[in-house]
C-alpha cells in the first residue's frame, strides 16, 4: 500500500470514536519503534516531520525512511508536514510526496491566517493533498519559536465556522489547553483541559475531524529515570492520559506526540550508559531506546488512542 492521506482515516475514527496517533519522526530508531508498535496493532497511523527535523535529517532521508516502513508494514500511514510555517514548506513537501501538511499560521491575525491557509489548501488539493490548519495559540516551544503561557490563546468557538468555510482546510488543530514539550502545568496545579470549548467547536464543525497538538504525556517514570540518571528535569507534567481518552472519543481525530518520544528515547539512553559505562557502540544503546519507544508508543495506541485494529 502506497503512502495515504488522512481522509478515510478520520472518517472511521470520527464515526468510531478514537483517534489516530500523530507521532514526529526524526531519524531511522524512531520510525521503526513506532512503525513496529503499529505493525503489531494493525493501527493506522500518521508519522509527522517538522522543519527542523527535515533540516535535521535532510529532505530525502527522511522520506525514504518512510517509504521503508510502509514496505515493511504495509500500514496504512500518512506522511505529514507538522507546524508548516509557509506556503513555499508546504509546497516543498507535497513537492517530495507529503500526502498531508500543516499550514501553522495561528500566531498571525485571523483574516492574514484565513488567507495564508487558503493559498495552500488550493495548492494541496491540487495535488491530491490534505491540510490541517491552526486557530488558536499553544504555548510550548515550536522549531526556533517559543510562545510563552501569557500569548498563547485559546480557540474562539464563534470563528471555527468562517474559518473552515473560507479556507476549505481539511482539519483543524485547536487549543483547549495542552501545549507542546515536557512542562505543560504548573506543579501544584490541576492539569486541566477545556472540554467546554471542544464541545462547542464540534458542535459548530459537525463531521469535522480536529487535531489535538501538545498531547504527550509526560510519564513520570521516563522523567525519574531522567533524573535518577544525570539528567534534571524538575516539575515536567503532561497531558493526563484520561483527558486524551476523552478527547478522542469525541471529535479529535488526531493527536499528536513527540516528547513522549524523546522522554521514552532519553530516559533508556541515560540508563544504558550508567549500567555500560564502557560501551561505545550506538547500537547497543539505541537498540533498548527504539524498544522502549515501541512500548510506549503500542500503550497510546491501545490505551490512549483506541484504534489497534482500526488499520483496515
Ligand atoms: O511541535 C513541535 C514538535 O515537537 C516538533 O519539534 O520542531 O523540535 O522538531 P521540533
Ligand atoms: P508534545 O510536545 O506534547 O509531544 O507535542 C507534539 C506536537 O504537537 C507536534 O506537533
Ligand atoms: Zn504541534
Amino acid at each position: 500500500m502506497p503512502l495515504v492521506t488522512s481522509k478515510e482515516m478520520f472518517e472511521k475514527a470520527y464515526h468510531g470514536g478514537y483517534a489516530i496517533g500523530a507521532f514526529n519522526v526524526n531519524n531511522m530508531e524512531i520510525i521503526q519503534g513506532i512503525t513496529e508498535a503499529a505493525a503489531d496493532l494493525k493501527a493506522p497511523l500518521i508519522l509527522q516531520v517538522s522543519k527542523g527535523a527535515r533540516a535535521y535529517a535532510n529532505r530525502t532521508y527522511l522520506k525514504k525512511l518512510v517509504e521503508a516502513a510502509v514496505i515493511e508494514t504495509g500500514l496504512p500511514i500518512v506522511l505529514h508536514l507538522d507546524h508548516g510555517d509557509s506556503f513555499e514548506t508546504c509546497r516543498s513537501c507535497i513537492e517530495d510526496g507529503f500526502t498531508s501538511v500543516m499550514i501553522d499560521a495561528s500566531s498571525k491575525p485571523f483574516a492574514e491566517n484565513i488567507a495564508i491557509t487558503r493559498q495552500v489548501v488550493e495548492y494541496a488539493h491540487d495535488h491530491g493533498v490534505v491540510v490541517e490548519a491552526e486557530l488558536g495559540t499553544l504555548a510550548g516551544i515550536e522549531d526556533e519559536v517559543m510562545v510563552s503561557a501569557e500569548a498563547s490563546s485559546y480557540t474562539r468557538p464563534e470563528e471555527v465556522e468562517e474559518f473552515v468555510a473560507k479556507t476549505g482546510c481539511d482539519s483543524l488543530a485547536i487549543a483547549i489547553g495542552t501545549s507542546h514539550g515536557a512542562y505543560k502545568f504548573k506543579p501544584g496545579t490541576k492539569p486541566q483541559l477545556r472540554f467546554d470549548v471542544l464541545e462547542e467547536v464540534s458542535r459548530r464543525l459537525p463531521g469535522f475531524p480536529i487535531v489535538l497538538h501538545g498531547s504527550s504525556s509526560v510519564p513520570q517514570e521516563f522523567v525519574e529515570k531522567i533524573n535518577r540518571y544525570g539528567g534534571s528535569m524538575p516539575g515536567a507534567i503532561g497531558v493526563p492520559e484520561d483527558q486524551l481518552r476523552r478527547a478522542a472519543a469525541l471529535s479529535v481525530c488526531k493527536i499528536n506526540i513527540d516528547s513522549d518520544l524523546r522522554l521514552a528515547m532519553t530516559a533508556t539512553i541515560r540508563q544504558y550508559f550508567a549500567e555500560h559505562p564502557a560501551d561505545f557502540d550506538p547500537r547497543q544503546y539505541l537498540k533498548p531506546a527504539r524498544a522502549a519507544i515501541k512500548e510506549m508508543v503500542a500503550h497510546k495506541i491501545v490505551d490512549v488512542l483506541g484504534c489497534d485494529g482500526k488499520a483496515f
